[in-house]
């Protein structure tokens, strides 16, 4: 198949997804394995086998597909040629992740044409990440070119996260492990890396002398949806903050790297994450705020609580929503807080980093102008993608010189035309690739739970508990007070932007 340069060439693969019936690869993976047939992008022999306890045979299987992809290609054509020949890539084995049973059918489906590239993407719950290595080695399934794919959450904590790194390392060795955050697969994300180092406008600003601060935020209007089982495990802290969150802190803060190889990149990151200041049981009340939503509405719609749905105890102390206020202790990032925000049943669905400049050194204006609103540099990752700088202009018009804030706006569906493909589009074809710049090393994993562990054991030692916040608003008092007591204020789109 011809590459160019919106599909760089892919080499015939076998996808082997382990917990291909649930919810991750029925609403994210088949949809974008499906997109990326659509745009020609997956060579003819290629196969993409599930593997999971259900008993379904492949017809069976493909059925299930089909529904799901009408289901989650949010209102795309499920068109007929690509459909057809989709169906046919599509194979099921029944297969037990703890036992022998099964893994046999599954060796002969791989020997019976085996591809270059073999990739296992493991789509299950993290404990069972080791034991799946394990079979995969032991059965005979494992091949020189073989790759595997870890979903998020790796673990609960730093302990449990070096166990699973230590049993799949076991198995694959680490350049062949791509550990998925699919933050790092959004276009707008992606675009950090070029705003910062293909411009050469940006750089020299991109530090303490003239950073006041930087907001990030991950906001979701969603609840739990049916994972309450797993999400009362788990909590914003650890579902949001020790990945997307953290990795988009990083890629604001880290330092050029030399290159885009993979080890270039990582290696920039992981200084970051050693230089965020710990945050202990001292300052983890003035430095984190955690929230749980209580009914309300959302867009005029009724909504209950969190300790209302499904699969939550109704003692449940599990946070929905976090703030963090972060420091990266560097020369570059010196006294520059990174407040990091994010909760589920918030008014809307956005994620963004706010670059808040620092006011110029001495105003000449009349009014009081930078000094209440500085420049401000907005990258939104989501949705209706723009990176917008505000900056001041002087009102047209005789008489006078009267100033406004007003915004260079860069609305990514302006600019490019086309559609923005999803994140798993982009990354699950990396891994077929070998191109693992977007995924996460053992040690970044490791560092990251090493800050969030810190933070999890303060809460406990201070028995923090989540405070209410109706679903519908940005989370409790103290999730503002938090930043006004440094006489910042989150940023608000229709209050602060022209
Ligand atoms: C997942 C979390 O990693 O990211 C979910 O487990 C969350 O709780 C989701 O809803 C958000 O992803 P996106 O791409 O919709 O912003």
């Amino acid at each position: 198949m011809a590459s160019n340069f919106n599909n760089p060439h892919i080499d015939p693969f076998d996808y082997v997804v382990f917990g291909g019936t649930g919810d991750l690869a029925s609403r994210k993976l088949l949809p974008a394995l499906f997109r990326r047939d659509r745009d020609g992008q997956i060579p003819p022999p290629s196969r993409i086998i599930t593997a999971a306890r259900a008993g379904l045979s492949r017809d069976e299987y493909q059925s299930h597909v089909e529904a799901s992809l009408r289901q989650f290609l949010d209102g795309e054509d499920l068109d007929g040629q690509t459909w057809t020949r989709f169906r046919e890539r599509l194979y099921f084995v029944q297969l037990d992740a703890a036992s022998e049973a099964g893994w046999p059918d599954l060796v002969s489906l791989l020997d019976d044409s085996p591809r270059e590239v073999r990739v296992f993407y493991l789509a299950t719950a993290p404990n069972l990440f080791g034991r799946i290595a394990e079979r995969i080695k032991l059965s005979g399934a494992l091949s020189p070119e073989a790759r595997v794919v870890l979903e998020k959450p790796i673990g609960h904590d730093l302990a449990s996260a070096r166990r699973i790194n230590d049993e799949v390392g076991q198995v694959f060795a680490e350049p062949r492990i791509f550990r998925i955050d699919h933050y790092l697969g959004k276009e707008t994300v992606q675009n950090l890396l070029v705003l910062r180092f293909a411009n050469a406008l940006f750089e020299p600003l991109w530090q303490s002398h003239t950073i006041d601060h930087v907001q990030i935020t991950v906001a979701e209007s969603i609840g739990i949806e049916s994972r309450g089982a797993y999400y009362d495990r788990t909590g914003a802290l650890r579902d949001m903050v020790q990945n997307h969150l953290i990795q988009l802190l990083c890629l604001v803060a880290m330092e050029p790297p030399a290159s885009l190889d993979r080890e270039a990149v990582r290696d920039e990151k992981i200084k970051v994450l050693h230089a965020l200041a710990p945050i202990s049981a001292a300052d983890v009340a003035h430095k984190t705020v955690r929230g749980q939503y209580r009914a309300g509405a959302i867009v005029g719609s009724p909504v209950q609580g969190y300790l209302e749905e499904a699969g939550v105890p109704a003692t449940s102390r599990t946070e929905t929503l976090v703030v963090i206020k972060a420091e990266v202790r560097n020369w570059r990032w010196a006294g520059v807080p990174f407040y990091l925000r994010t909760g589920k049943r918030m008014p809307k669905k956005v994620s963004e980093i706010v670059i808040q400049f620092r006011p110029v050194p001495h105003w000449v204006f009349p009014g009081s102008g930078a000094a209440t609103t500085p420049n401000r540099l907005i990258i939104r990752v989501q949705p209706d993608e723009h990176v917008r700088l505000s900056l001041w202009m002087k009102e047209p018009g005789p008489g006078g010189l009267r100033l406004r804030s007003a915004a260079l706006n860069l609305s990514f569906a302006e600019a490019f035309k086309g559609r923005f493909p999803d994140a798993y589009e982009r990354l699950l074809m990396d891994v077929v690739r070998g191109n693992a710049t977007l995924f996460m090393r053992r040690d970044e994993v490791e560092a990251a739970w090493t800050w969030i562990d810190q933070i999890l054991g303060a809460w406990e030692e201070t028995d923090d508990r989540p405070r209410p916040y109706t679903a519908g608003t940005w989370g409790p008092s103290a999730a503002i007070a938090l930043i006004e007591r440094d006489n910042r204020t989150w940023f608000e789109e229709t209050l602060d932007i022209a």
